[in-house]
This record gives structure tokens, C-alpha cells and sequence, in this order.
């Protein structure tokens, strides 16, 4: 079976793949992608052997086809239906991004203006959500009134919940993405006690995030437009990344025909998690517990020493096993808000470089490959700009919204689409027969 990884090989069809089990030998379909590792086709297994395959984590396991995002964890590639994220951090605009996650291709300056308008135009919530964060105590997570507001969603829009209708799915699509910046910008008002702020159509979608987030009703609010530039940039950058665990909880939620809304709010559930999403702010955590240059060895040692189960927060990925790309635009990002905000180097900033650069001359980190991944540079970014650490997983679930619901799309219009229904390996007790309490040992 040959491989081509990098010489687009779509359309040829590899040979099949055979296996020996028992003696009895059954050929594999394979599948070869555009581009990336063939795909050996285990579907029919049980079927014809009565045997599951076994791959905790799903490391070696291709849960759907898709076309939307394609990762080369070995070359630090990241496409968007092709177009590398590098092109479209320094090119693109988010909304731009979100047309083309959503639709495949990159918009007409008239496929823009429209799509761009509907998104302006459903940022409101409505009212009584406002009723319903009072239910939340005030040093709620932010993360915690996500889920909650998020799922509550579809107790509000009945009439985009029938996901059998293409059209309820688009205007739920386009609702959801709407909505994000707003639920998370109330999120956070109402964690530090302050008014909701309402959106704006006249504002573009991330100066709209940061009006709601930092203006207040004594005061008017300008809009930096380089914190805005830069906050855009950061929502390209965590718009989808392929089928991470928070995406595989959406799509798992939406194969039994649950809501969107629903779906997207498994989806926060899943990134919270400090392996996952929010390793953003654990990794910024990490630097302020660090804090000074002279204690980074004694953390990147504790991260070797393998009796210590702790990890340096923002290395290490399950695909890259080469530089992240994102980590690399993030870094570059870091430093154009602290020039724009006059910040200089700051401790925060020196600990991280000292860090990247003794892991990246570190044998153990050389060696397993751990490079510095995206949320390694986004937290001291976020931090820069004003933003609370509490809210840096909420900035990550605004952003992977329009993935998440890419992705859903993408299964919802999949013809071979079913419910996802995982087997396992059984180690359990075999059968016994129930034995009354009076007659335990
Ligand atoms: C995101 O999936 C996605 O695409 C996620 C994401 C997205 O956009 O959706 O990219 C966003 O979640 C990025 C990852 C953020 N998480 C962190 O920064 C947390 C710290 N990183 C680790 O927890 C870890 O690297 C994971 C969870 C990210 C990956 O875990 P894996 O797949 O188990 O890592 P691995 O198999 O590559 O580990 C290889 C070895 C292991 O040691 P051995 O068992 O071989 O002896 O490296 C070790 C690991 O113990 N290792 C680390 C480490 N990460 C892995 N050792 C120290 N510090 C670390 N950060």
C-alpha cells in the first residue's frame, strides 16, 4: 500500500489492505485522502470476524470524512479548506474565515456583505436570558454559565431546533456564531458585577466582543483597533482544528439529532478541560507560578521527571509533532499588542521565552516531540490585553464556534451519517448469578 502524504493523490484508489485473523484472511478497503495518511476501512470487521478494533483515544482512528480543516502534525501544516492559516491570520478577516469554514469557499465581495450582515443582525439574545444568568452565583466560572447559557438557547428559538430543515439549520447556524460573543461578554459582566452592555450592528463582530466585554455605562468606549485586529486574528486561529476532542463531542452529540444549540454546549463542556481548552489559561497560571527566569528549570525538570505527573501547560499536542503554527502566529501577535500597548517585555513574557527556549534545546522535549502548541502564547496575549484569565477558555469557544458548527453542518449533510455508537473492550466480571445479602461472605 503506498502512501503519498504529500502528492495530492485523490481520486486513485490505493489496494486494499488484507488481515489475518484465525487463520481466515479478509481484505480492507482503503481509502486514500486528498491528501494526508490512507484510511484502511475497518467497518465491516465485526461483521465478518466478530472481532472490534481497539485505539483508546482514537490516535490511529478516523472517525468521518471531512473537507473542512486538514492538520500535517508533522510538517506544522494547518489548512482551512485548503488555505493555510498562516495566509489567512495575515489576510483574512474572522468573518471571512467563518464564510468559508461554513460554505466551502471564500466569499464574493456581495457573499461577504450579506453573510456579514446576517451575523451583525442576530447578536441580540433575548431578553429573559438575562433573568436566567441571575440564577448563577457571581463567582461562577465563566466556562460554568457558558454551558448553561449556551444549552439554554434552545429553550428560546423552537423555531431553528427541527435540524431535519436545512433552512432552521442555517439560521441556527448563523444564530449560534451570533450570539457567542454576546452570551460570553455577559458571562463575564455578570462574573464581575457590571451591566450587560448590548451589541452593536455597526461594529464588526470582534470590536462588537471587545465593546460588550470592557465598556461600561459611565464612560464611553473606543475601540483599539489593533487589540481588535489582534483579537480577530486570535479567533482565525482557534476557528477548527479538525476532529479535537471538543469538535468529536459535538458531532458525537449531533449524530442522535440533538439541537445545535445543544450540541455546541457539549462542545464547551469538552474544551473547558485544562488537556483541551483550557490549557490557556493553565498555561498562564503555570507562568505566574513560575514567575521569575531562574525557577523555569526547576518546572521543566518536574515536567520530566515522569514519578511527577505534572505537564508544562501549553506543550505538547496530539497531532503536532512539529511546531504548531498557530503558536508561531500567536507569538508574533504577542508582540505587536505589547508594542501597541506600550507593554515592554513583560515577566510574564520573559518566563515564556525562557521556557520555549530551554524546552526546545531539551532532549526530553526533543525527543517526544513537545513544541510550544497555541495556547502557550494566547494566554500572555489575552493577558496584555485586558482580558481575565477566567474568560481565556471563553475567547476559545467563541472562536471554535463557527468550527464546531462547520463540522456539524458537514455530518448533518452526510449522507452515511448514523449515530455514533462506540464498542469496547470488556474486562469486567463474566456472567454470575445475584446472591441475596443475607448470604454474602
Ligand atoms: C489544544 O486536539 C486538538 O487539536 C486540540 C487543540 C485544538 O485546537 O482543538 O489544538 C487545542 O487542546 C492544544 C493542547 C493544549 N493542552 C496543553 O497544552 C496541555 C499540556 N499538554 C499535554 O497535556 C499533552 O501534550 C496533550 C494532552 C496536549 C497531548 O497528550 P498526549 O497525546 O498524551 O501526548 P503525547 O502522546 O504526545 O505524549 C508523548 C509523551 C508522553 O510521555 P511518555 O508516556 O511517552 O513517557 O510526552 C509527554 C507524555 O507524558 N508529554 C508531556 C507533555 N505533553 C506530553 N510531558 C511534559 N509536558 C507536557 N506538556
Amino acid at each position: 500500500m503506498t502512501n503519498s502524504p504529500d502528492n495530492p493523490g485523490a481520486g486513485d484508489t490505493p489496494p486494499a489492505a488484507s488481515l489475518v485473523i484465525d487463520g481466515k484472511e479478509i481484505k480492507l478497503d482503503v481509502h486514500r485522502p486528498t491528501i494526508g495518511p490512507d484510511v484502511v476501512d475497518v467497518s465491516k470487521l465485526y461483521k465478518e470476524t466478530r472481532h472490534f478494533t481497539y485505539d483508546p483515544g482514537f490516535t490511529s482512528t478516523a472517525n468521518c470524512s471531512s473537507k473542512i480543516t486538514y492538520i500535517d502534525g508533522d510538517k506544522g501544516v494547518l489548512l482551512y479548506r485548503g488555505y493555510p492559516i498562516e495566509q489567512l491570520a495575515e489576510s483574512s478577516r474572522f468573518m471571512e474565515v467563518c464564510y468559508l469554514l461554513l460554505n466551502g469557499e471564500l466569499p464574493s465581495s456581495d457573499e461577504f456583505a450579506d453573510f456579514d450582515n446576517t451575523i451583525r443582525h442576530h447578536t441580540m439574545v433575548h431578553e429573559q436570558m438575562n433573568r436566567f444568568f441571575t440564577g448563577f452565583r457571581r463567582d461562577a466560572h465563566p466556562m460554568a454559565i457558558m454551558c448553561g447559557s449556551v444549552g439554554a438557547l434552545s429553550a428560546f428559538y423552537h423555531d431553528s431546533t427541527d435540524i431535519t430543515d436545512p433552512k432552521q439549520r442555517v439560521i441556527a447556524s448563523h444564530r449560534i456564531i451570533s450570539k457567542m460573543p454576546t452570551l460570553a461578554a455577559m458571562a463575564y459582566k455578570y462574573h464581575v458585577g457590571q451591566p450587560f452592555i448590548y451589541p452593536r450592528n455597526d461594529l464588526d463582530y470582534s470590536s462588537n466582543f471587545l465593546r460588550m466585554l470592557f465598556k461600561v455605562p459611565t464612560a464611553s468606549y473606543k475601540v483599539n483597533q489593533v487589540l481588535s485586529r489582534a483579537m480577530d486574528r486570535i479567533f482565525i486561529l482557534h476557528a477548527d482544528h479538525e476532529q479535537n476532542a471538543s469538535t468529536s463531542t459535538v458531532r458525537l452529540a449531533g449524530s442522535s439529532g440533538a439541537n445545535p444549540f445543544a450540541c455546541v454546549a457539549a462542545g464547551i463542556a469538552s474544551l473547558w478541560g485544562p488537556s483541551h481548552g483550557g490549557a490557556n489559561e493553565a498555561a498562564l497560571k503555570m507562568l505566574e507560578e513560575i514567575g521569575t527566569v531562574d525557577r523555569v528549570p526547576e518546572y521543566v525538570a518536574r515536567a520530566k521527571d515522569k514519578s511527577d505527573a505534572y505537564r508544562l501547560m501549553g506543550f505538547g499536542h496530539r497531532v503536532y509533532k512539529n511546531y504548531d503554527p498557530r503558536a508561531r502566529v500567536m507569538q508574533q501577535t504577542a508582540h505587536e499588542v505589547f508594542d501597541a500597548l506600550g507593554v515592554r517585555e513583560t515577566p510574564l513574557l520573559k518566563v515564556a521565552m525562557e521556557l520555549e527556549r530551554i524546552a526546545l534545546g531539551d532532549d526530553y522535549f526533543i525527543e517526544k516531540k513537545l513544541y510550544p502548541n497555541i495556547d502557550f502564547y494566547s494566554g500572555i496575549t489575552l493577558r496584555a490585553m485586558g482580558i481575565p484569565t477566567s474568560m481565556f477558555t471563553v475567547l476559545f469557544a467563541v472562536a471554535r464556534t463557527v468550527g464546531w458548527i462547520a463540522q456539524w453542518k458537514e455530518m448533518m449533510e452526510d449522507p452515511e451519517q448514523k449515530i455514533g455508537r462506540p464498542r469496547q473492550l470488556y474486562i469486567g466480571a463474566p456472567k454470575r448469578d445475584y446472591v441475596p445479602i443475607g448470604e454474602r461472605s
